[in-house]
């Protein structure tokens, strides 16, 4: 019998659970576009207590909480601090430039968390007749590191640092990060005046992201949505299977994270040339620098485990609920007998 495939190529293809399924059939549901639906509203109430603000926003997904969260903060022509490999930098198409008419000014966030002279030096060039800096921009758990995360207390140092000036929290995977560190999500949201949070990744719902904030800003940020597209109508369909990924999934990811360490560990055996430290795997990724990376994930393939490049020389191995003790298993022997 051939053995499975084992796909570590992200953690967005989760499938729902049967759980979430039937709360997807039993949804009682309104048009969301009139504030209308019972069940995005809970969900939405849901979010916003989970992470300490007033408000949130049900949308279809996390590049679209994120342009909201680019459009209420900034106006055409301002800069947004960011790590150079963020998601919002690097994997959204040039959406911000399109959608928000913003550019970056990055700083180095290769170990995820930033270096904090390098932000105030970037800040105090707006007295030497830069561009106006309208944000900050940083990612909890952050992917390209490898899913390495921020502690709250150095989130309240960059707050320090940002004085004034509004944070946005791209926690995609906040609580992959609230579980690794072991913390409420509330620990990462408090100095965050927007943050999104997605629920189709380790959480397994089918669809959406939260963006959540003050009501004030939650308001501007509801005009954006439907500037975008993403106002949706009977959308509790989704959102009832949102409700069961907040309420019953979030812990389940540290079992992600055990499985992400093993294959860290046998990733950095097999290639000492990588330099990779297993210790650096806090949460669900597994990401490091191999100079054959492409050819490195296409042989992997071949042995029946898939994975991706997220960068020239970068690869990238995601545990999710789709991954169990005998996939890790799997993938070890694959690991063990890969010619490169
Ligand atoms: C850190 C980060 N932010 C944002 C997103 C965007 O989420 P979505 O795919 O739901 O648009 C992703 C998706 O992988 C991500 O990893």
């Amino acid at each position: 019998m051939t053995k499975p495939f084992v796909d570590l190529r992200s953690d967005t293809l989760t499938q729902p659970t049967p759980e979430m399924r039937q709360a997807m059939f039993e949804a009682v549901v309104g048009d969301d576009g009139y504030g209308e639906d019972p069940t995005v509203t809970k969900l939405e109430a849901l979010f916003a207590s989970v992470v300490g603000k007033e408000a949130a926003i049900f949308v279809p997904s996390g590049v679209m909480a994120n342009q909201m969260a680019m459009r209420v903060h900034t106006r055409p022509g301002d800069v947004v601090i960011a790590g150079r490999s963020q998601h919002v930098v690097g994997f959204e198409m040039g959406a911000s430039a399109a959608n928000a008419a913003v550019q970056f000014n990055f700083v180095d966030d290769s170990e995820g968390v930033f270096n904090l002279d390098e932000v105030a030096t970037l800040l105090d060039a707006q007295f030497d007749h830069q561009p106006t800096i309208n944000l900050i921009s940083f990612e909890n758990s952050h992917m390209a590191s490898g899913g390495r995360t921020w502690a709250p207390e150095q989130i309240s140092a960059l707050k320090k640092v940002a004085g004034k000036l509004p944070m946005h929290l791209d926690g995609a995977r906040l609580f992959n990060a609230a579980v690794a560190r072991g913390v409420s999500a509330k620990e990462f949201t408090t100095h965050a005046d927007t943050v999104m949070a997605c629920l189709s990744k380790g959480l397994c719902a089918p669809v959406g992201s939260l963006l959540a904030g003050s009501t004030e800003l939650m308001e501007r940020a509801r005009i954006e949505r439907k500037r975008l597209g993403g106002a949706m109508r009977q959308a509790g369909f989704l959102a009832a299977a949102g409700i069961v990924a907040l309420e019953s999934m979030v812990e389940r990811l540290a079992d992600d994270h055990a499985r992400a360490k093993v294959l860290a560990e046998a990733f950095a055996k097999k290639f000492p040339e990588s330099n990779y430290d297993p210790r650096i795997c806090e949460t669900n990724i597994v990401s490091f620098n191999h100079p054959q990376a492409r050819l490195l994930v296409s042989k992997l393939e071949e042995l029946g485990v898939a994975g991706g490049t997220v960068a020239p020389q970068r690869a990238r191995f995601v545990t999710s609920a789709l991954v169990d003790d005998a996939s890790i298993d799997q993938a070890l022997s694959a690991i063990q007998s890969l010619q490169i």
